[in-house]
């Protein structure tokens, strides 16, 4: 049993299944375009919005040492996920790499785990993005009725149907194809990085120095209330649970780790980059290192304009320019942030279905899902499938705990991949590896130490809702997934070979 539940899929069985026919996506993006990709999704509600909520609740000013602890952690994850991406470079990211090195059972969990990140976090961002546009209409003068904005209207019901209907509309571009999509991402990163350089260099010029003190703000106790919302670590070991101080910056950092998702999401797209050997570590890295000096610039400034005390958790961005007595800055930047969410919500489904489809091509999930469109040449089904269900989600849910849920599928990814590069250094050292992480295995140790680090500072009831998820995903795959992977199938006709299957098995 336990055999079969870690059989390893050969990193050149991942190759070949890209080349068939049917089953294959276009080679289309270059490192440039992987780039654009990563800061196209990496900067958006996180950067927007939450930067506001936690120097006021959890930081202070030192929300921007939060943005270099969880910039140093993703740093960690990116060495990592570029080796692997450059030796697997095959759609599915964490998904494939955990499927070439730890086996079908670690690939299935980070599969679903996967699933939960990509899918939630579109949804968060769709809600996001809906709060800017619904403001941007209401400078204008225009309301949506109570019932249609997401918040309840007076007979009980209420539906975003903006969130919604910006991911039906996305779902229908990507089914169209990457390149399309890719051009489209390309002018709206353009508009976000212009919007968050005016942020950062306009704003410089407001700061005060009085609003920097203190840097950190002396620790605060929290209320005795729910158990469940204090972070993991405190409950663990009874400290007392408390906001600010040095404790406050890992609170912040586990929650503005968020801004930095996306990067891994680069690595989903290995199979449809033309070189992925060496741009995809270009990509990766370079999205990732803009993104961290773009963040710790913009919490530097906006927390320099306005005392974190009275930042706004809406709008802070925009809300700090019109405290100082800025409002046309505070439009455009409203402006720039809705159009900047669009394309993080658009890659974050893409990542989506990449991983979904990775999951049915090897039959883990019913193998109907991974045919290309015979014209398009994307996985139109599971973008379409999983399209429809996070519109509802995002039509019906609001975005605060859904984006700390996440963040703990998204590090315990991370954790996965530093483990699997250590193991196939092990079991495949022959491998062709275009980028090597460096200090194997002391770097990926401390990657998966960090990881833990900022999961254990998450509140446990974020590991509690992270635990029935992955509970009903291990019921799927001993149910489906186990007696209809592809693998398994043929090991049990052609042990030890690899071959392709017969083509009445692709169905
Ligand atoms: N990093 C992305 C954001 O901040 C998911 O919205």
């Amino acid at each position: 049993m336990s055999s079969t539940l870690f059989r390893t899929k050969k990193v050149e069985q991942s190759i070949l299944d890209t080349e068939e026919p049917e089953h294959a996506l276009k080679k289309s993006l270059s490192a440039l375009d992987l780039t654009v990709f990563g800061v196209g999704v990496i900067i958006g509600t996180g950067i927007f919005v939450l930067t506001g909520t936690v120097a006021k609740n959890n930081a202070g000013p030192s929300v921007a040492l939060a943005f270099v602890a969880a910039g140093v952690v993703c740093a960690l994850a990116a060495l990592c996920y570029a080796e692997f991406a450059s030796t697997v470079p095959v759609a599915g990211s964490a998904y494939t790499f955990s499927y070439a090195s730890l086996g079908e059972l670690p690939a299935w969990i980070i599969g679903w785990d996967l699933v939960l990140e990509f899918a939630l976090g579109t949804a968060v961002v769709a809600v996001g993005w809906s709060g800017y546009i619904a403001s941007l209409m209401d400078n204008a003068g225009w309301q949506l009725p109570e019932a249609l904005s997401g918040r309840e209207g007076a007979d009980g019901f209420g539906f975003d149907i903006l969130a919604a209907a910006l991911v039906l509309v996305l779902t229908g571009i990507l089914v169209l194809g990457m390149k399309l999509s890719a051009r489209i991402t390309s002018l709206v990163v353009a508009i976000k990085v212009t919007v968050v350089l005016v942020v950062i260099i306009a704003g410089a010029f407001f700061i005060k120095g009085d609003n920097y003190k203190p840097f950190i703000p002396d620790s605060v106790p929290v209320p005795a209330g729910d158990d469940l919302q204090s972070p993991l670590i405190q409950l663990m070991f009874g400290w007392a649970p408390g906001n600010f101080g040095v404790m406050g910056i890992f609170t912040a950092a586990s929650v503005v780790f968020f801004a930095f998702i996306g990067f891994d999401v680069v690595a989903t797209a290995a199979e449809e980059t033309r070189n992925p050997q060496r741009d995809m570590p270009r990509g990766i890295l370079g999205s990732l290192l803009i993104c961290t000096t773009l963040y710790v610039a913009v919490s530097v400034v906006v927390t320099g304009m306005q005392h974190y005390s009275e930042l706004s958790v809406d709008a802070p961005l925009a809300d700090a320019f019109k405290a100082t007595g800025h409002p046309w800055y505070a439009g455009f930047i409203s402006f720039g942030a809705a159009v900047g969410l669009t394309t993080v919500c658009m890659i974050l489904l893409l990542g989506q279905t990449r991983v979904f489809f990775a999951m049915s091509r090897d039959g883990l999930l019913p193998r109907f899902f991974s045919r290309v469109h015979p014209r398009f040449k994307t996985p139109h089904r599971p973008t379409i499938l999983l399209g429809v269900i996070i519109a509802i989600v995002a039509g019906f849910t609001s975005l605060s705990e859904l984006a700390e849920l996440v963040n703990i599928g998204t590090l315990f990814a991370f954790v996965v991949v530093a483990i699997g590069v250590i193991t196939l250094r092990r079991t495949r050292p022959e491998l062709h590896r275009s980028f090597r992480t460096p200090l194997v295995p002391f770097l990926p140790i401390v990657s998966v130490l960090a990881s833990l680090w900022l999961m254990l500072n998450l509140p446990a009831e974020t590991w509690v809702r992270f635990g029935i998820w992955m509970a009903i995903g291990f019921f799927v795959y001993f149910l489906y997934g186990r007696s209809h992977s592809r693998l398994g199938r043929h090991e049990e006709t052609t042990v030890g070979q690899i071959m392709k299957p017969p083509r009445g098995d692709a169905q």
